[in-house]
């Protein structure tokens, strides 16, 4: 088959997922990389024309060892037709646990045929000066990887004549898949001293928590804890204030400090 464009749709609030995906599309040799970026709330009032051809490069991050619920809701916005696709899980040096065998199913639900996965490492969205976890990741290292497998995918797509040659693919995981755990919800704070009402955090939020008034408000029901306004405010004004949060870092960076390497499954 050949392989004219490369479509990445991806949910991202860190950046991180987006990040791994652009390296392995960039070594397929496509004519065309485009993207649908689930991130931002507004994409589930839009209507996503079906994919029909090239290939998909399905991408999110992992969330107490699950694919977060919200992107699991848009990536039902998504049809496949039969279209091929790599899936790709990124987690925070902990574990990936059965977010890859859940992505790889929905990417069967919704009609794409799966050709290749991987789990890659991202910078843990709750990473610290104290407590850093994975900090920097996915790093030049990572991306050579990814780009690896981008011109693997090239070959193997070249093997292929039709989807239905497309053997199923294997990937590690449990089904059914594990109990979501819950971490309680007490959203980012907001220092009014250091915040200048730039309202980038209001503009990057996955799930519209975050509104504007005389100051920055929170809601909590809707926080899924993602850190994007964290990590993109200018002046640091956002800040986990989260006990949970702060014993889960300690924990992690205790744990979790031997760094983890990258794994691809292709046959
Ligand atoms: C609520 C939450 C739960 C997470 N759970 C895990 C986990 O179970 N295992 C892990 O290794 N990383 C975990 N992470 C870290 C993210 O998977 C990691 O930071 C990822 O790179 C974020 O992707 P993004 O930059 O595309 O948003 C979690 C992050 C958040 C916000
Ligand atoms: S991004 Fe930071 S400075 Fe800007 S409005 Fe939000 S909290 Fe305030
Ligand atoms: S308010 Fe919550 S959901 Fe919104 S960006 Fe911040 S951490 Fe993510």
């Amino acid at each position: 088959m050949e392989i004219r464009t490369v479509t990445l749709a991806y949910f991202s609030p860190t950046g991180t997922t987006r990040k791994v995906l652009e390296g392995i599309a960039g070594t397929i040799g496509a004519e065309s990389i485009q993207h649908i970026d689930l991130t931002r709330p507004d994409i589930l009032s839009r209507e996503i024309p079906g994919i029909k051809e090239g290939l998909v490069i399905l991408g999110a991050p992992v969330y107490a060892g699950r694919i977060p619920v919200e992107a699991g809701e848009r990536f039902m916005k998504l049809k496949g037709n039969d279209v091929p696709a790599v899936v790709i899980a990124v987690y925070g040096n902990r574990e990936y646990d059965d977010a890859l065998i859940e992505l790889r199913d929905i990417a069967l639900k919704q009609g794409f045929k799966p050709v290749a996965g991987g789990a890659f490492i991202g910078e843990h969205s709750f990473t610290s000066e104290e407590t850093p976890l994975a900090a920097g990741r996915p790093d030049a290292q990572d991306i050579e990887i990814a780009r690896d497998l981008g011109q693997k995918i090239a070959v193997k797509m070249k093997e292929i004549e039709k989807p239905s040659d497309i053997p199923g693919l294997s990937v590690p995981g449990n089904i059914p898949l594990r109990e979501r755990h819950q971490i309680e919800k007490i959203p980012p704070e907001t220092d009014k001293s250091l915040c200048v009402m730039c309202l980038t955090c209001v503009g990057v939020c996955p799930t519209e928590a975050i509104t504007s008034n005389e100051e920055i408000i929170t809601d909590t029901d809707s926080c899924i804890l993602c850190c994007a306004c964290v990590k993109s405010c200018p002046t640091n004004a956002r800040q986990i204030k989260n006990p949970m949060i702060d014993r889960i870092r300690r924990w992690l960076s205790e744990t979790c400090k031997e760094r983890k390497e990258l794994v691809i499954f292709i046959d």
